[in-house]
């Protein structure tokens, strides 16, 4: 449950929030220190400065010192503030309180009060904290006799308040980290969950994929990334199944394929070893052993194109060379059996020579097996012709091979390349072949990255066209 990517997510979040939460506290802190320290030295300094003609007043004899008293024991009220007033010597002679009149007559040389007598304005934190038994925020302002500094006021604030604020202040950060950091658990609880349950059941099915149960397939549905990795999986998982079943079907059909010549072949070979046989039947016998071995060696060698070409390290050895003139050479390699079927060729050129890029060898083959299916599906009754011819479109060659012959049927087309297949099974047994040469055509083309298709009619005949790169 608590597995690596939630411990991993969670001290990541944890680290963000515990910086951001440090960094806003610390700043939150400082920016109303300051507030408070500004506007209450401000007051501080108002007030003092208001003292600045009582005083004078006093030290003139216009007013009493019970006077000057109540003006800063109202100060101390309004402000919270003890007030002194100090002579130039330093003697603290003036107070706000009753308790402050034990400072009366003690001499402050502080380097405040030499600061003040200077004429400045001095704020301090914390300097008086014996005296007060705890935090003070000290101002001192000099009173000016005739532009001249002849007393100064002290004011001493508690700053106990603006401590009580600041730890209020960090105890509502702690809080609300606390709140925040549990919160964050749980959704990357939830998060990490929504993760790792379907990484989970991924590894799963994967593991029984693996061990040969190709079936199996991911039951998630989400619209996220994972949904999208689930589906993609699942594509997989059907891609992998479906080559299986095509390999255990591949493998069928080829043990079907041997076996057929191999029985036919054994048969014979049985048949030659009755010594009262005639030598006409001998004759045959050899004749049908020779033809059925012809046809296993073909089959083997298509068998072994078809790997060769599916097993991924099919590199073509392109080379540029006249497309029409091969077409001729294939024709002239078929004239016994052209004559024989009593078949006419018509060869259409648009344009001659037409160069083309590809891997010669291979596109002869094709040629050749196109060839070779239109003569041999042409029959007796067909009006026998063959139409080869290439044409230049949308920057590529086309060729075409069209014969007179059956057609495929409709329901036929799309099988035809697939790897044994035969067509029409009455039919196919009387015409040789292994089914392979239309599967064969079909990789050649695909590894060149270009189209072919067909076109058929039964009783008209049929055409297939494949497209070439022009050099
Ligand atoms: N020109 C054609 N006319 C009629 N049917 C055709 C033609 N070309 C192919 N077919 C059909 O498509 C099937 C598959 O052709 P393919 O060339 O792959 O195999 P094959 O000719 O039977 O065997 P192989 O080429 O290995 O000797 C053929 O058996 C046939 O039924
Ligand atoms: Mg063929």
């Amino acid at each position: 449950m608590f597995n690596t990517v939630f411990k991993k997510m969670t001290i990541v979040y944890f680290i963000v929030i515990l910086v951001t939460f440090m960094i806003l506290g610390f700043s939150l802190i400082k920016v109303f220190e300051n507030y408070y320290f500004e506007s209450r030295t401000q007051a501080l300094i108002d007030e003092g400065q208001k003292l600045n003609s009582t005083i004078i007043d006093y030290l003139n004899n216009k007013v009493s010192y019970e006077r000057l008293y109540i003006t800063l024991q109202s100060i101390e009220r309004f402000l919270n503030s003890k007030t002194w007033v100090i002579d130039k010597k330093g003697i603290i002679y003036g107070v706000s309180s009753e308790s402050e009149e034990k400072w009366i007559g003690k001499q402050v040389s502080t380097n405040d009060v030499i600061e003040v007598f200077e004429g400045n304005i001095v704020t301090n934190r914390g300097e008086y904290d014996e005296v007060f038994g705890g935090p003070v925020l000290t101002v001192g302002i000099p009173i000016f006799i005739n532009g001249k500094v002849q007393n100064a006021v002290f004011m001493h604030s508690p700053i106990y308040e603006i401590n009580e604020a600041l730890n209020e202040v960090s105890e509502l950060t702690i809080t609300t980290l606390a709140i925040s950091l549990i919160i964050a658990s749980l959704l990357i609880y939830y998060t990490t969950q929504r993760i790792t349950k379907p990484l989970t059941e991924i590894t799963k099915i994967t593991k029984q994929i693996a061990s040969g149960e190709f079936h199996k397939r991911l039951d998630i549905k989400s619209s996220d990334e994972i949904g999208e990795l689930c589906l993609s999986f699942n594509n997989m998982a059907r891609e992998i199944e479906k080559i299986e079943q095509t390999r255990k079907g591949f493998i069928a059909d080829a043990s079907h394929e041997l076996r057929s010549p191999l029985t036919l072949i054994k048969g014979y070979v049985k048949g030659l070893m009755d010594t009262e046989l005639s030598e006409s039947k001998r004759k045959k016998y050899i004749n049908i052993i020779y033809e059925e071995t012809d046809r296993l060696s073909e089959l083997i060698s298509n068998l072994l194109d078809l790997s060769r070409m599916e097993s991924g390290k099919y590199y073509l050895e392109l080379e540029t060379f006249n497309i029409n003139e091969l077409l001729r050479r294939s024709i002239i390699k078929f004239t016994n059996n052209l004559e024989e079927k009593n078949i006419n060729v018509d060869v259409n050129f648009s344009k001659d020579p037409l160069m083309v890029l590809g891997e010669k060898d291979s596109i002869s083959q094709v040629v050749y097996n196109i060839i070779d299916n239109a003569i041999k599906f042409m029959n007796a009754s067909d009006t026998r012709k063959l139409i080869i011819g290439t044409i230049v479109e949308d920057e590529k060659a086309i060729v075409y091979i069209k014969d007179t012959g059956a057609g495929i049927p409709q329901e036929e087309i799309s099988n035809i390349w697939t790897r044994f297949y035969k067509g029409d099974k009455s039919r196919s047994r009387q015409i040789k072949g292994t089914g392979l040469g239309l599967s064969i055509v079909k990789e050649i083309i695909k590894a060149h990255n270009q189209n072919i298709w067909v076109e058929s009619q039964v009783g008209d005949g049929t055409k297939f066209t494949f497209t070439l790169e022009l050099s």
